[in-house]
């Protein structure tokens, strides 16, 4: 089985360009949203522990398996642990047999970031140029670079509870073509601009963003509210917006959306396939505020490890690893490995 390890994917991401990487998973997610209906899926399995969450996130078309083992645990960086750390497989329908192991931390980043770039380009305003994030953890800059991917962005306004993350957040894109403006509240940071990301780790029901500071025609991706409990928006933002999710199934639980209770159902415009197989339009005009409430759902995982396992194949990445029986000349003697090993 090829096993993928975090410097494979720091090598071929480097190899062909993290824009150019981002570009081709954008089409990859595009094709994959677009055979939604292909797709056996379900919530992922969550467990919820002391001081944060454990999932599991499968999901199949007919020719391939995926699951990703991941956690959400806020309060590890105060112990330099990251917050969220991933491994994931990929497997033949066909056969069942495992075809790829790979690290997915960096993969959920990736991910997280092309879908929120690519939701950016259907429910953002097309000219989009400013962008504002409000938390500057671990996900942030892969956020910033996906969308400068899809556009071209002019300014960047960023903000964070803790300086030193703004500090690493802005050595990393200070070598970028856009102007990177600190700021030090939340409704100056946001003011004037097209997109604005929320990526806090804050648990508890949050109002990182409240209502009345948003105008007609922003596009807010909030990406930090994704577990029963801990969501970052003010409930009205969503009833004044066209919102749209991953999957209703899993978002009514983590999402936004929890904060609406039975009237969620009324207030979510979409699911993103509807808009990216043209069920539905995206944005209607220049006035709209919309609302992308991600929580991140086993497709974007899918998708990652699909065109991760074409690289790998392209770009000769990863090793072979045995750990699946292989080359055995008679099928029913597993026992046989056993006595051939001792
Ligand atoms: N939707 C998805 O698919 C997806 C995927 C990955 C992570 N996430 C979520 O995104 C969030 C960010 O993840 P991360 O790995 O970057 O976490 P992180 O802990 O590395 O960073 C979070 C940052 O938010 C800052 N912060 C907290 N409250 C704030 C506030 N009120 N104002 C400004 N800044 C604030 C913290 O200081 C920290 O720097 C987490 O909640 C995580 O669960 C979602």
């Amino acid at each position: 089985m090829l096993v993928l390890e975090i410097s494979d994917i720091c090598a071929m991401v480097t190899k062909i360009g993290l824009k150019n990487f981002y570009i081709q998973l954008c089409e990859y997610l595009t094709e994959d949203f677009k055979h939604w209906e292909q797709f056996s899926k379900s919530p992922r399995h969550a467990v919820y522990v002391a001081n944060g969450v454990i999932e599991l996130m499968p999901i199949c078309n007919g020719t391939l398996y995926t699951f990703k083992y991941v956690n959400g645990h806020p309060n590890n960086t105060r112990d330099n642990k990251l917050n969220v750390v991933a491994v994931g497989m990929l497997a033949d329908v066909a056969s069942g047999y495992p075809l790829m192991l790979s690290e997915m931390t960096l993969l959920t980043g990736l991910r997280t970031a092309a879908t929120s770039a690519l939701t950016s380009k259907i429910l953002a305003r097309k000219q989009s140029k400013r962008l504002a994030i409000i938390g500057c953890g671990a996900q942030s800059e892969f956020q910033v670079l996906a969308h400068h991917a899809l556009f071209d962005l002019s300014e960047v306004r960023y903000i964070d509870l803790d300086p030193r993350a703004m500090e690493r957040f802005s050595q990393h894109l200070r070598p970028e073509s856009f102007t990177l403006l600190p700021m030090t509240d939340i409704q100056t940071a946001i003011e004037g601009a097209d997109i604005i990301i929320t990526a806090t780790a804050a648990t508890g029901k949050q109002h990182v963003l409240k209502h009345g500071w948003l105008k007609p025609g922003q596009h807010v991706s909030g990406i930090g509210g994704d577990s029963p409990g801990k969501t970052e928006l003010d409930p009205d933002i969503l009833k004044h917006s066209k919102v749209v999710i991953e999957y209703f199934p899993q978002t009514i639980h983590e999402g936004e959306i929890q904060n609406l209770g039975d009237l969620a159902k009324e207030y979510v415009y979409a699911e993103l396939w509807e808009i990216l197989s043209g069920h539905k339009p995206g944005r209607k005009d220049d006035l709209e505020i919309t609302v992308f409430d991600s929580v991140g759902f086993a497709l974007e995982d899918f998708s990652i490890l699909r065109l991760c396992y074409q690289l790998a194949q392209e770009h000769h990445s990863g090793k072979m690893l045995n750990l699946i029986p292989n080359g055995m000349s008679d099928c029913k003697n597993l026992f046989g490995l056993l006595r051939e090993k001792t």
